[in-house]
């Protein structure tokens, strides 16, 4: 037996009474070596986790473990670090696949924050929000950074903040300050995040508050920010997220609008989701400041935020994937498609000068590291996201015998380019099972299956009958136009089609 990173194991069985050990033997493990900042794989290897944390992870199985310890035999399978998801709305899965070609404009004239609240109540807030972390716990996902937009009323706001409590999943819940016209201000929000903040059970669950703000600029309410600022200091809020795309979107919410007001230059993490239009001195106040953002490759494909330099500030990005409601909430496709994506736009560099490239300009291992450690970063907590002695026990373990990893030889590859969440076959999340032997084992499943189903069928009907909005002339003062719809017929017709709803 060699020790990874040196532990000792007996002082555990003495120091921690009842505390439940598990040894995962025998695997291959996808480690983080915390010298050299990369992967480290081992091969016949063994990971120890005592109640929420790693506490030993070993190049063969360890002669002596604490008293009581579980052993569980992974040989031939593959264990890695749950995947990091930092940008997402977790309350809509009610929609899901009821907006497969909407546009982003259309979405907030039909799906968001600013449509939804009428006709949602805090049940329906609560089921469609749990259903979701456990379709997103199914996919590996252990921990997300929620932008949580569903904060319209106390109740909207305890009801999806409970489903996070109850899922098991570590959500970063970022509390979305917005003022919804006819319902609810900003002003009115005050006093519902300081009872959140409050809420019995957040305390003991892996899931704590953030805030989540889209005001930063053009044109802030500095006396609005700041009330938010003092707000995030006495709460202290795990993190802060915002909406940032700027070019012909606005929403700038840009690094720089921040450290216009001091505000980016600070101790709790903050977030910027999509970046698009991200400029160079945007990119060095991330930098200097170590400020991450979430590429969300499936959203920014999807809706055309797009994401044109995102490939330049892979130093100081993580993975999100926006509304799930529309695409997968799997981190794996996000990594797969942002890993393609940058290969693609690197060889076009090459090919635009008439050349042929010489290399690959993009490792499995980068995206590995993308959809996990760096989330970890982001959300400024490096115990999240890796293998590593001392790190939280968010942990996901891959068949290697599935037909899709049958005849594996690097792990990492096998995950990021062939695996689906078809050949996860396990799942904890702060040392406790949410999914084993395939299925999800959280004990509020089956209940939340059928309560979502009836939520769903509800809420689907309503949108089904709500009649189609004519996408305006502009927005934000910029030109709304037609793309060039694809064609994928011979002769007349493009085979557009229609939606199944
Ligand atoms: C929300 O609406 C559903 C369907 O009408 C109902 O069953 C449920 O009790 C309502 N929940 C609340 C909190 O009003
Ligand atoms: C909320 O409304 C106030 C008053 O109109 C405005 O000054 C503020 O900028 C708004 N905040 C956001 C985040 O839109
Ligand atoms: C604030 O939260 C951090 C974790 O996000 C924790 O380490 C720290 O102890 C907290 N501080 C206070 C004063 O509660
Ligand atoms: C942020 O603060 C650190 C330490 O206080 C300082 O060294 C750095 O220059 C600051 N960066 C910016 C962009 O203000
Ligand atoms: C989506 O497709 C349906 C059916 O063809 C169409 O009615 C609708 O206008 C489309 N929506 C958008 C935003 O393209
Ligand atoms: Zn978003």
């Amino acid at each position: 037996m060699r020790p990874i990173n040196a532990i000792a194991i007996l002082p555990l069985c003495l120091t921690a009474v009842g505390a439940a050990s598990t040894l995962f033997r025998g695997g291959t493990v996808v480690a983080f070596n915390k010298q050299t900042q990369g992967l480290n794989v081992i091969r016949g290897g063994s990971v120890l986790i005592t109640n929420d944390r790693i506490t030993g992870v070993f190049t063969s199985a360890p002669s002596k473990v604490p008293a009581g310890t579980e052993i569980v035999d992974i040989t031939g399978k593959i264990i890695t670090p749950g995947f990091i998801d930092t940008h997402r709305h977790g309350w809509q899965t009610a929609f899901k696949t009821i907006a497969s070609n909407t546009t982003l404009i259309e979405f907030f004239g039909r799906y968001s924050s600013f449509v939804a609240p009428f006709f949602w109540n805090a049940t329906d807030v609560y089921d469609s929000q749990l259903a979701g972390l456990y379709e997103a716990l199914n996919a590996g996902v252990t921990s997300s950074l929620d932008h949580a937009t569903h904060t319209w009323s106390k109740d909207a706001s305890s009801a999806g903040l409970q489903a996070c409590i109850d899922s098991g999943a570590r959500v970063f819940w970022g509390f979305t300050f917005a003022n919804i016209t006819g319902l609810v201000t900003v002003e009115d929000l005050y006093p519902v995040i300081r009872e959140m903040a409050k809420k019995p059970g957040l305390r003991n669950s892996p899931t704590t508050l953030g805030i989540a703000y889209d005001g930063w600029g053009p044109n802030p309410n500095v006396a609005e920010i700041n009330k938010i600022m003092a707000l995030a200091k006495e709460l202290n809020v795990s993190v802060i997220t915002t909406h940032s795309l700027q070019g012909p979107w606005g929403f700038n919410n840009s690094p720089e609008d921040i450290h216009a007001l001091n505000y980016l230059n600070i101790s709790t993490p903050i977030v910027f989701s999509h970046a698009s239009f991200l400029t160079p001195a945007g990119a060095a106040l991330l930098r200097s400041t170590n400020q991450y953002i979430s590429i969300t490759p499936e959203s920014e494909m999807h809706y055309g935020q797009t994401h044109p330099v995102s490939y330049n500030i892979q130093d100081q990005a993580s993975l999100g994937i926006d509304t799930h409601i529309t695409f997968s909430t799997d981190i794996l496709t996000q990594a797969r498609i942002w890993l393609q994506q940058t290969r693609y736009e690197r060889y076009l560099d090459v090919l635009e000068q008439s050349k042929l490239p010489r290399s690959n300009p993009m490792s499995a291992e980068q995206a590995f590291l993308l959809a996990t450690r760096h989330g970890g970063l982001a959300l400024r907590r490096p115990d999240l996201g890796i293998i590593a002695e001392g790190a939280k026990a968010d942990l996901v373990i891959w068949d290697g015998n599935s037909p899709a990893l049958l005849g594996w030889v690097d792990p990492v590859a096998a995950v990021i380019l062939h695996a689906s969440v078809g050949d996860i076959e396990a799942v904890l999340v702060d040392g406790k099972w949410v999914k084993r032997g395939g299925k999800l084992v959280a004990k509020g499943w089956p209940d939340a299956r059928a309560n979502f189903l009836r939520t769903a069928k509800r809420l689907q009907a309503i949108w089904r009958d709500m009649p189609m909005p004519e996408p305006p002339a502009e927005f934000n003062g910029v030109p709304v136009v037609s793309p060039v719809q694809a064609d994928v017929l011979r002769g007349p017709g493009n085979g557009y089609g229609n939606v199944y709803i």
